[in-house]
């Protein structure tokens, strides 16, 4: 029965970063997936985390009792408090759900199964570029996926473009917008534009999903939640797709949340009874360990404090990777091929290589980024730096 099914291509970051393990190049690096990477390019356990955890594990009166569909209720809470500061007034008018998922992915995809059930005919409209994923997750579904214009020819963010294009969006229909942090351009919505963008969304009763999976690795913890806090003052509705992943560090513990705003009491009780079935019919109810780390963090104010300022070391440091291939290549002559670089903030760059490029410094050279020219910037170091610049400087578009 099952050679019926189709041969499919697999997935390209996770398989990439399966290839990058066996790579035997002792001078390979590792550009391709999203994973936050120190000078010494470990992507250590967060000095936080590992308080918490012990924490956690100490805790002589816990248990590990199902916790319910939504999860642990106090880390929703926290999450939900981290994002909006009006948090309280939506509380009171119990107008915001947060949900626990597993990571970011579990919340988008949460997020496409209930809006597949409001309405499977609604667009789903996302950026060009964006992570394939959330593509893949809505045409799963069976759900038609658009592309808005975002990224220009030279790298930067073409908001009229991109303006122009999602003010004709069929009313009603759903636009995926990054938070912060971009992925996989790096290039972030600045303040006035979110501003016009809000205007549209109105205008066009669009429903936005905000992906928050690089929550104050791109400007720090307030400036990425700008988008969040505006769009809460004046929308009706709004999902949030939040991932522990990045932030907390917590990859492969698969914690994350679908925060969801809606009109009021009433719709938000709806809601909340779809999302326990899904849940309850996906995976029952979503397992608790990460979320009594993230829980341990957010309600110790030392700890709060140990968690912003790592996060804060975390974004300067993907800034100095920036800065150090900029340098490197003025260094070594090729400056106008890393510009776009530059302006970027968070984790990725699209950098303008030729395709055959990508192929040559993969197999001859252990450079590993994806088909997109998409780098991990923070697996760049002061080892490394030179190494890359001269290995891929014959292949970049002028
Ligand atoms: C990435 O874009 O590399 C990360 O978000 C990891 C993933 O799951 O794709």
């Amino acid at each position: 029965m099952l050679e019926v099914l189709e041969t499919i291509p697999p997935d390209p970051i996770l398989t990439l970063s399966e290839h990058f393990i066996k790579e035997v190049n002792p001078k390979k690096i590792d550009l391709g997936i999203g994973l936050y990477k120190d000078i010494s390019n470990k992507t250590p356990i967060m000095g936080c985390v590992k308080i918490a955890e012990k924490k956690v594990i100490n805790n002589l009166s816990a248990d590990k009792i199902y916790k319910g569909s939504s999860g642990l209720n106090s880390f929703c809470e926290m999450i939900s408090e981290l994002l909006f500061s009006n948090k309280k007034e939506l509380a009171q008018e119990g107008r915001v759900l947060s949900f626990q998922t597993i990571g970011g992915t579990g919340a988008i995809r949460l997020s496409a199964e209930i809006i597949h059930q409001i309405n499977p005919e609604r667009g789903i409209w996302v950026s060009n570029p964006t992570w394939d994923n959330h593509k893949d997750i809505f045409e799963y579904m069976g759900m038609k996926v658009y592309y808005y214009p975002y990224q220009g020819i030279c790298g930067e963010l073409d908001f009229q473009s991109m303006l122009e294009s999602i003010s004709i969006i069929p009313r009603g229909d759903v636009i995926i917008l990054h938070g912060c942090g971009h992925n996989p351009t790096g290039i972030d919505i600045k303040k006035k534009q979110w501003s016009k963008i809000l205007e549209v969304i109105k205008d066009r009763n669009l429903l936005p999903i905000i992906d928050m999976a690089y929550h104050g690795l791109a400007k720090g913890l307030q400036d990425d939640n700008y988008c969040i806090d505006l769009f809460s003052s004046q929308l009706d509705e709004m999902f949030i797709s939040y991932s522990c992943s990045k932030n907390f560090g917590l990859y492969s513990d698969r914690i994350g949340a679908l925060i969801v705003l809606t009109k009021d009491r009433n719709s938000c009780f709806k809601v909340k009874l779809q999302l326990s079935r899904l849940t309850r019919l996906s995976c029952s109810s979503p397992p608790i360990h990460g979320a009594l780390i993230v829980n341990e963090i957010l309600s110790s104010v030392e700890l709060k404090k140990i968690w912003t300022d790592e996060i804060t070391n975390m974004m300067i440091r993907a800034r100095a990777a920036r800065k150090l291939l900029l340098v490197e290549s003025q260094r070594q002559n090729c400056a106008r091929s890393f510009i776009e670089v530059g302006s970027g903030v968070g984790l990725f760059s699209i950098i303008p290589i030729k395709a055959e490029g990508i192929d040559i410094l993969k197999n001859n050279f252990g450079i590993y980024m994806l088909n997109s020219g998409r780098i991990n910037i923070s697996g760049l170091n002061e080892n490394n730096i030179e190494y890359f610049v001269s290995s891929a400087k014959p292949f970049m578009n002028k």
